[in-house]
C-alpha cells in the first residue's frame, strides 16, 4: 500500500546541476504538484528559535528553488511577519517556480498572540501576507488553529469568497480535530491538513490520517524532526529560553521525556542512514501524506534535509520502525 502510494503518486525529476533528485505528489482534488520535502520556515527571523540570520534565510529560499523544494510554509506568526518577508525577498522573479503556503488566524494583540477568525481579521491579514510575500495570490492558505469563538461555517465563507476573488488558490487547515474537519469540509473545499506528524508523535493515525485519505485530502506533515532532536544532535539536555518552540511547543527536550526521547533516536542508528532523513522519509511515506516539512535555519540544513527525497525506505523498514515503541 505505502510502495503504491510513493511511486503510483510521486513522480521523479533530476536536479543535476546540483546532483540532487527530488520527488512530488499530486495536491488532491487540484492539478498541482507538490515537492515531497517542503520547506519549513518557522525559524526564519529566529523569534521562538534562539535568533537566526535573515541574510541566510533569503539563501535557504533560493537554494530550496535550485533543488526543486517547490513547496514553502510560513506564517504571519513567524517573527511578526518577517517569514513572510524573508522569502517574498528570496521568491523575487521565481514566483513561478514555487508553491507558497500561509496561514491566517494567529494575531497579535497588545503582545498578546490571540486566536481570531473573524471576516475583518482574516481581510487585514490576507492584504498584509500578500503584501508581505509579494504576491498577487497565495497558493494555500490555511487556518493556523481553530477560533472557539468563531464558527468554522463562518470562516470558510470568507476564504471560498477570497478564492473567488482569485487571491488564494486553495484552503487548507491547521492543527483541526475530526469534528472541526468534517464540519469545514461541508462548507468548502479543503484540500489540506497540515498536523504534527513524526516518528515521535503518532497522534493523527488513530483517526485524522485515516479520515484524510479516505477523504484525499492531503496531509502536511510538521515538526517531522521534532524540532530537531530527531537528528540526533542533543547528547546532553538543551537549555532554552521560556519562548523556544523547543521549550514552549515541542515536548521532548523536558526531563525524562528527553531521556526517552534519546534512548528511541539511539535504536534508529541501527538503520544507518542519517537520521534526519530516516525521520523524514519515514514521515513522507506513509499514504495520505503529501508534504513533509522540514524547518531550515541555513542551506546546509536544507540540502541535508532535501536529499532524504534522493532515496525510500523499503515496506519492511517502514513496518519495523513503525512497531518501534515511540518516546
Ligand atoms: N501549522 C502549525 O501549527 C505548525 C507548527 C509547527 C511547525 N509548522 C511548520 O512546519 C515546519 C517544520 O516544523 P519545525 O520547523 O517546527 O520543526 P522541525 O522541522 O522538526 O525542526 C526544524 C529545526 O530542526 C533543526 N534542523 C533542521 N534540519 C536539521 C539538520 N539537517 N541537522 C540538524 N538540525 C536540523 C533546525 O533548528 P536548529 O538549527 O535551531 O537546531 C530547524 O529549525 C515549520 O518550520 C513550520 O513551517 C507548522
Amino acid at each position: 500500500m505505502i510502495m503504491k502510494k510513493v511511486y503510483h503518486k510521486a513522480f521523479i525529476i533530476g536536479s543535476r546541476k546540483r546532483g540532487r533528485w527530488m520527488k512530488y505528489s499530486d495536491l488532491p482534488g487540484t492539478d498541482e504538484r507538490v515537492s515531497v520535502i517542503g520547506l519549513g520556515t518557522w525559524v526564519f527571523g529566529g523569534e521562538n528559535w534562539g535568533g537566526a540570520d535573515n541574510d541566510a534565510a533569503v539563501a535557504v529560499v533560493k537554494e530550496a528553488i535550485g533543488l526543486g523544494v517547490n513547496f514553502i510554509d510560513t506564517a504571519p506568526f513567524y517573527t511578526d511577519g518577517v517569514s513572510e518577508e524573508l522569502i517574498g525577498k528570496g521568491i523575487a522573479g521565481k514566483r513561478d517556480k514555487v508553491f507558497i503556503a500561509t496561514k491566517c488566524g494567529l494575531v497579535r494583540e497588545n503582545g498578546r498572540i490571540v486566536h481570531d477568525l473573524t471576516p475583518g481579521s482574516l481581510e487585514r491579514e490576507l492584504e498584509l501576507s500578500l503584501k508581505r510575500l509579494q504576491c498577487d495570490v497565495i497558493d494555500l492558505y490555511q487556518t493556523h488553529w481553530p477560533d472557539p469563538n468563531v464558527e468554522i461555517e463562518r470562516t470558510m465563507e470568507v476564504l471560498l469568497k477570497f478564492q473567488g476573488q482569485k487571491k488564494i488558490k486553495h484552503i487548507g487547515l491547521c492543527n483541526v480535530g475530526l469534528d472541526l474537519l468534517k464540519k469545514a469540509i461541508k462548507a468548502a473545499p479543503v484540500r489540506t491538513v497540515q498536523v504534527q506528524y513524526s516518528l515521535l508523535e503518532r497522534g493523527i493515525e488513530k483517526e485524522l490520517l485515516p479520515f484524510c485519505v479516505a477523504q484525499k485530502i492531503g496531509v502536511i506533515a510538521y515538526g517531522v524532526m521534532g524540532g530537531g532532536i530527531l537528528t540526533g544532535k542533543y547528547k546532553v539536555q538543551p537549555q532554552f529560553t521560556r519562548r523556544d518552540a523547543r521549550k514552549m511547543f515541542y515536548s521532548f527536550y523536558e526531563g525524562e521525556k528527553f531521556t526517552q526521547t534519546n534512548r528511541f533516536i539511539k535504536g534508529l542508528s541501527s538503520y544507518g542512514r542519517p537520521l534526519n532523513e530516516l525521520a523524514l522519509n519515514w514521515c513522507r511515506q506513509q499514504q495520505g501524506v503529501v508534504v513533509a516539512l522540514a524547518g531550515c535555519r541555513d542551506v546546509e540544513q536544507l540540502r541535508m534535509n532535501a536529499g532524504a527525497a534522493s532515496w525510500d525506505l523499503s515496506v519492511d523498514e517502514i513496518s519495523r520502525l513503525k512497531q518501534m515503541e515511540g518516546a
